[in-house]
């Protein structure tokens, strides 16, 4: 048993997979965004799973993350979604990895690094319709793409674009027919052999019609979170993958009246039995759930108190079984009996989004893989 742990259910990943892809109009390919350590997950036990369950292609952010799954083995298609950096551009040849294009210096470097390899190295072009982050922006787009349709060197195999705002409709419409309309208008749009993707895990639900886009990339979804920016492809039951737990250390009594914590923000109300957590914001407990979130102990609530500290949060167990002591098991997020937490609402009371909960997983976390198939 371990003082804080992560579970992580491989097996539920593969089924969310395999739900996912049966959603999908027939021919659509499943770019697995893999990105951040797998959100958090463990990028190798992840992206083993994923290579058996049949995804076509992997997306992350960087070349280091690119070469951790390049080392699993030689021709899995890897995407770098994010822009290298100068030094980083030889990995595309060492490594035969998908550079995402924005500019047309980077297509300058990337032809100088074909060259010198003697390779022709495939890169995905990213059209900005109104992200505002990476890509050409979309009035710069049909040049950019000729251009780099003419490098000999470079094999242009795809196109992406990224939506700012999957929930505002009209916005993420606006977004879509730019697109459509950039790669319509060079003739790439209907050939199967040239991915064209824009939906993420929060907009996957617009590809249930004649969309032409050929391929989707998924995150959060397949790590079984829904979105928060709706239902994606309505009742689609994907399972929850990850689970936080951590164990309770120390169990003492205090007198109403008493404050708990830094800062002195929470005043017993009664004669309370307090309990320590072995974990905190140096786990991956946020700071901001103090006061607000709740925690399961033998499958029943109980309120964090006070503010969260580094390495201890303290929880109230006045009301739970006296034989509750150190040792017990406590769940932040997931299921324990009857009881559920789910991560969008430990996301909601830390203030943030399901993705920055997982990737504030810290390394003294110990992941635990679930791995057999039911
Ligand atoms: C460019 C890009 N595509 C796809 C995704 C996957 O998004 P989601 O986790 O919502 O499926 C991300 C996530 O950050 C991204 O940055």
């Amino acid at each position: 048993m371990n003082r804080c742990w992560a579970e992580i259910d491989l097996a539920a990943l593969e089924r969310n997979l395999r739900l996912i892809r049966k959603a999908l109009p027939e021919g659509i390919r499943y770019v697995a965004v893999v990105k951040a350590d797998a959100y958090g997950h463990g990028i190798r036990p992840t992206a083993a799973r994923l290579m058996q369950s049949g995804v076509d292609l992997f997306a992350v952010a960087n070349v280091q993350e690119a070469s951790e799954i390049r080392e699993m083995g030689s021709g899995w298609p890897i995407l770098v979604l994010g822009p290298l950096l100068p030094e980083e551009d030889e990995a595309l040849a060492t490594h035969d990895l998908i550079a995402t294009v924005s500019s047309r210096e980077e297509l300058d470097r990337f032809e100088a690094v074909a060259r010198e390899s003697g390779k022709t190295l495939p890169i995905q072009l990213k059209i900005d319709t109104g992200m505002g982050r990476l890509g050409v922006w979309w009035e710069e787009a049909p040049e950019l793409l000729k251009d780099a349709r003419s490098r000999k060197r470079l094999h242009l195999q795809g196109a992406l674009t990224h939506f700012a705002n999957p929930s505002d409709e009209v916005f993420t419409q606006r977004q879509r027919d730019l697109f459509h309309q950039i790669l319509r208008a060079e003739g790439l749009l209907g050939k199967p052999e040239f991915l064209v993707h824009a939906d993420n895990s929060s907009s996957l639900q617009a590809m249930a019609g004649n969309d032409p886009c050929n391929a989707v990339r998924i995150g959060l979804l397949q790590f079984g979170v829904s979105p928060p920016a709706g239902t994606p492809l309505a009742n689609l039951k994907v399972e929850p993958v990850f689970s936080f737990h951590t164990r309770l250390a120390l169990v003492k009594c205090l007198p109403a009246g008493v404050t708990v914590s830094y800062g002195r923000l929470h005043r017993l109300t009664r004669d309370s039995r307090i309990g320590l957590l072995s974990a905190g914001y140096g786990d991956a407990i946020p700071l901001t759930c103090g006061n607000r979130a709740e925690v399961l102990v033998r499958g029943k609530r109980h309120p964090i108190i006070g503010r969260v500290t580094m390495d201890q949060t303290l929880i109230d167990l006045t009301d739970a079984p006296e034989d509750v002591n150190p040792g017990e098991t406590v769940t932040l997020i997931g299921r324990q009996g009857e009881g559920i937490i789910e991560l969008p609402e430990l996301a909601k009371h830390a203030e943030t989004i399901p993705w920055d909960i997982l990737c504030s997983v810290t390394k003294r976390v110990q992941r635990v893989y679930k791995t057999a198939r039911e």
